[in-house]
């Protein structure tokens, strides 16, 4: 691609951009490398816009990248953010990759791994620096695919059963349209990144971002609301440690009834060669009144948490609060009524009856529990495959069998509740920012002091 024509890309004097053609714009906190195209001589006449080469939205404060194939070596996450001075747990980081590893309906490769973080940077003595945290989790299973999954340069010819190569897309999967867009033969090369074993990453990074929460009182935990078409009865008012009561359902369900009733159907699925999806729940609590915010599109908290969620594998569907249902119902069914009870003194004195906001308004927290669904298609790798295409030859074929998941619904909980723990930390430290724990610490008291200082109306306010 040519990147350094001018806009139009017609002929005129030939630019040269010089260095990288990046500076910081501002000095701030928040400063953000602008890409600015600069000129190594005058400009053509009439040429006076200085071409933005990238839109740039709000850097976060809480952020995190993750590494690693599903067959590779291990896989990494690199979380940046988190303030210096935050107690670290690591059996709790590892408690959370074996809560992702379990579940009714997963394959045989959680037999194979038993996950273990280890720390490669950024933690000194129990405790965060400031500095980028590193997070390492071997696949055990590389040893048996030291050959397929090599570095080094291999012989595109022949050994395809030894290299493992793909070449029957399956329905449903990144195979067909990352090999079409990475331009690659191998539907390997897209799979292997495609794979939800990057959630392993998502969760060891989410349980850093817990227990930053934790610090401040705020608690994530999910429950699976749905298998198969299954639906749960779920209690109106959730245990106040929802993860301690659903973790020991193999499906996560707080509803005995309908988990012996999904668990049957997960065993039809298998018999038949084929998959389930479902429903999960994540409910925060113990959020202040005021996170996110309604000024900007890309501030606000419903959006920022909706991006989240349907960033992990196989979500199609995300709801706050009600949800969809609050489509189809009057206006006077729907919102919360405002009033002065406020137990959990998080929402600054005023309280609501019910929570079908699910604890967001204008893109702003209430100080309610934040709820939030997401919904999980079922998984694309079938024992019983859909028609597929050869992608060498182009003829009709049946789509690969991998080895794989018939559900993978409560796993996907504890993804989602990670995603949503890295969220609200990163709102937390918009909001409260501070480099160290004391620092962040000081900030959010002093928050919730003047909030509860509003709710605090002189006389009472009856
Ligand atoms: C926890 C979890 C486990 C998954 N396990 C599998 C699996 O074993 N086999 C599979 O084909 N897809 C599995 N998926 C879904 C795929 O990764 C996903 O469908 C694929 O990457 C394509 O992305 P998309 O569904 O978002 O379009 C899993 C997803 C999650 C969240």
């Amino acid at each position: 691609m040519d990147d350094d024509r001018g806009p139009g890309g017609d002929a005129g004097p030939p630019i040269v951009p010089r260095g990288d053609g990046s500076r910081f714009l501002n000095d701030g906190p928040t400063a953000h490398p602008i890409h600015v195209r600069t000129f190594a001589r005058r400009p053509p006449p009439g040429f006076r816009i200085f071409a933005v080469r990238r839109y740039l939205p709000p850097m976060p404060t809480f952020r995190f990248t993750t590494a690693g194939e599903s067959h590779g070596p291990a896989l990494v996450a690199v979380v940046e953010g988190l303030p210096a001075g935050l107690p670290v747990n690591t059996d709790e980081i590892d408690r959370e990759l074996r809560r992702r590893q379990g579940g009714y309906g997963r394959g045989g490769r959680m037999r194979i791994e038993s996950d273990r973080a280890e720390v490669l940077s950024g933690v000194r003595h129990g405790e965060t620096l400031g500095s980028p945290i590193t997070l390492l989790v071997r696949n055990r299973d590389w040893a048996n695919w030291t050959d397929a999954m090599s570095p080094a340069p291999h012989d595109a010819q022949g050994d395809d059963e030894a290299m493992r190569r793909v070449f029957f897309p399956r329905p449903g999967h990144a195979d067909l349209v990352g090999a079409l867009k990475y331009d690659r033969g191998d539907a390997r090369d897209v799979l292997e990144r495609a794979s939800a074993r990057e959630t392993t990453m998502r969760v060891a990074a989410g349980a850093l971002a817990k227990q930053l929460l934790a610090q401040l009182g705020i608690r994530v935990g999910s429950h699976v609301a749905s298998i198969g078409g299954i639906v749960a009865d779920v209690p109106d008012v959730l245990p106040a440690d929802l993860n301690a009561a659903a973790d020991p359902s193999p499906v996560r369900c707080l509803d005995p009834v309908a988990e012996g009733r999904m668990i049957d159907a997960i065993d039809q699925a298998k018999r038949d060669g084929d998959t389930l999806g479902g429903v999960v729940e994540v409910v925060a609590h113990g959020v202040p009144a005021g996170l996110g915010s309604h000024v900007s599109w890309d501030r606000k908290l419903d959006g920022r948490l909706a991006q989240a969620l349907m960033s992990i594998q196989a979500i199609k569907g995300v709801e706050v609060g009600l949800g969809v249902e609050a489509a189809l119902r009057p206006g006077s069914r729907v919102h919360d009524a405002i009033n002065r009870d406020d137990p959990s003194g998080r929402g600054g004195g005023f309280g609501r009856v019910g929570n079908h906001a699910g604890g967001l308004e204008g893109g702003i927290t209430t100080g309610q529990p934040l709820v939030c669904r997401a919904a999980m298609k079922p998984i694309s790798t079938l024992m019983t495959p859909l028609g597929t295409v050869d992608l060498r030859t182009g003829a009709p074929a049946e789509a690969v069998r991998e080895r794989s998941d018939v559900c993978a619904v409560p796993a996907a909980g504890v993804v989602a509740e990670a995603m949503v723990a890295m969220v609200l930390a990163d709102a937390v430290l918009e909001k409260f920012g501070g480099d160290s724990m004391a620092e962040l610490g000081r900030s959010f008291d002093a928050y919730l002091e003047q909030i509860r200082a509003r709710g605090a109306f002189p006389g009472g306010g009856d």
